[in-house]
């Protein structure tokens, strides 16, 4: 998922996550091994409801699953019963829980909840056997649109930067928290591997490997910086369907951001960039028969085609470039497999369903588990990149070389700090105004009694001397 952020929060915020790293500085353990025993998948679920993992919170633990989610910094749990799920952490029940006493809110760009405060044990034995972090966590209360019926997670865990933590400066992320304190290195992989069929239900796995390790996937090859750390902010330079690159100005791609978010199924795009996308991929298949619909365009309806008649060549394939350095890049090219998601339900013996898993964005380009699903993938916060290297495991993505070219600056989004000078430059401007309000009256009066006036009551003859005699 993606968290909703305003105007002028995320600078706060940065100064925050500063702090945390000095203090994190100044903590030193011997290293620990981050190697799960337990090789098998790690993170599990239905496409389109993202990947989850399971947690124990509390003491004795209690077992949930997490949503792991890359656009957003807060660990949340279910605190109270919920029609849409089977089960919620009891507080009262965990001798280790703590009361925070503070309310917290947060908002995705699709749905959110609303809870509580504590702090608890937090173990997620599958990703770190042994380790128990002592994490700020939320207890949801009420939520609007922010559970899946079904999915079989209670919860999220946050694993962006503490910028985007709610409340602001308040909470310490989990992932912070264990780098704080163990000495792991700050830096995770996701291997997503896209959806599979088990017994006729589509499902998908992957796993998540926290610090670093080369026993699952090969380091990277391709790397492309953390703009700015709060989310996992990158630089898309150039975007091409088929052959055919987009005729947009680079910018468009990154208005007003463009981030990598495991916590999204799709791959989103600004409205104007995906219009043009949509279009192209249109023409590109409109030789399929039948035509696809405009409803499927939209995303809300699904196209099903027999299991002996698969119509993957008819679609073309989309390469997203994104910057590895102000003057380099590299291509990600991913097959229709990856952005045709199966429909949810729709399943029977004769036919496969499909929808699109290309939608139109309000907060920029989101590089969410379509772009991800057949790539491993490093979000390196330690050395402020996230690293591509080829999966063994999805969909057939193909990892280009990383190329020479001009400046990207002009891809670069700038922020509308307009909006705050504006404001400045209009109080500045009234302020001028107050103070030179016994001027302008002065200068009236003067034009009044010594221009006016003379005009109106030319008791005295009006001459004008120095004006040239045409
Ligand atoms: C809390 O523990 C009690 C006693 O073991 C149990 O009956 C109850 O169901 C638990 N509550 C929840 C919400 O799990
Ligand atoms: C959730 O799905 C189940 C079936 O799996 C259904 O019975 C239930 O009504 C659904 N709940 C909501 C709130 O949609
Ligand atoms: C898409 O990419 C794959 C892998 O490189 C390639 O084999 C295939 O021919 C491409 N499809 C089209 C329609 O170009
Ligand atoms: C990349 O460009 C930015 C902004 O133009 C500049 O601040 C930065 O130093 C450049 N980095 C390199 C490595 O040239």
């Amino acid at each position: 998922m993606t968290v909703a952020v305003y105007p002028f929060c995320p600078s706060i915020g940065l100064q925050v996550i500063f702090l945390f790293k000095l203090i994190s500085l100044t903590t030193g353990h011997p290293p620990v091994s981050t190697q799960s025993p337990n090789f098998a998948w790690n993170l599990h679920g239905k496409p389109g409801d993202g990947y989850y993992t399971e947690v124990e919170i509390g003491t004795p633990p209690q077992k949930f699953s997490l949503l792991v989610d890359t656009g957003s910094s807060n660990l949340a749990i279910a605190g109270a019963p919920h029609e849409e799920l089977d089960t919620y952490f009891a507080t009262n029940n965990s001798s280790t829980y703590v009361d925070l006493g503070k309310d917290v809110k947060v908002e995705y760009t699709q749905g959110s909840w609303s809870g509580h405060l504590g702090r608890d044990r937090v173990r997620f034995p599958a990703l770190l056997d042994s380790i128990t972090v002592d994490t700020d966590l939320a207890l949801i209360t009420s939520s609007n649109n922010f559970y899946v019926n079904n999915s079989h997670w209670q919860g999220i865990v946050g694993l962006a930067f503490s910028a985007l933590a709610q409340p602001q400066g308040k909470v310490t992320p989990w992932f912070d928290g264990l780098v704080a304190k163990y000495n792991v290195e700050n830096s995770f992989t996701f291997q997503l591997c896209g959806p599979y069929k088990d017994k006729g239900i589509s499902r998908h796995h992957g796993k998540l490997i926290i610090g670093s390790s080369s026993d699952v996937c090969p380091s990277a090859t391709a790397t492309s910086p953390i703009r700015r750390a709060w989310f996992y902010e990158v630089l898309v330079v150039n975007m091409a369907v088929g052959n055919k690159v987009l005729d947009i100005p680079c910018v468009s791609y990154n208005t007003d951001k463009s981030i990598v978010d495991s916590g999204t199924s799709n791959f989103r795009l600004p409205s104007d960039v995906f219009k043009v996308l949509v279009a192209e991929l249109r023409m590109q298949t409109s030789a399929l028969v039948p035509p696809l619909s405009e409803n499927f365009w939209s995303g809300t309806e699904e196209v099903c085609w027999p299991f002996d008649r698969e119509a993957w060549d008819a679609f073309p394939n989309i390469t997203v470039h994104l910057a590895h350095s102000n003057t380099s890049a590299f291509p990600i090219t991913i097959p229709p497999q990856s952005y045709l998601r199966p429909a949810p339900d729709a399943m029977n013996d004769t036919t496969d369903c499909w929808v699109l898993g290309i939608d139109e964005s309000q907060t920029g380009t989101v590089l969410g588990a379509v772009i991800l699903e057949g790539l491993c993938v490093t979000f390196d916060r330690g050395h402020s990149f996230i690293g591509f290297s080829k999966s063994s495991c999805g969909p057939n993505v193909v990892l280009g070389k990383i190329y020479n070219s001009s400046d990207w600056s002009s891809c670069v989004y700038m922020p509308n700090i307009v909006d705050g000078l504006t404001i400045a430059s209009y109080v500045m401007g009234g302020l001028l105004l107050l103070l030179s309000l016994p001027l302008i009256f002065a200068s009236l009066r003067w034009t009044w009694q010594s221009v006016l006036r003379p005009q109106l009551y030319p008791e005295v003859p009006f001459l004008t001397l120095d004006e040239p005699n045409t």
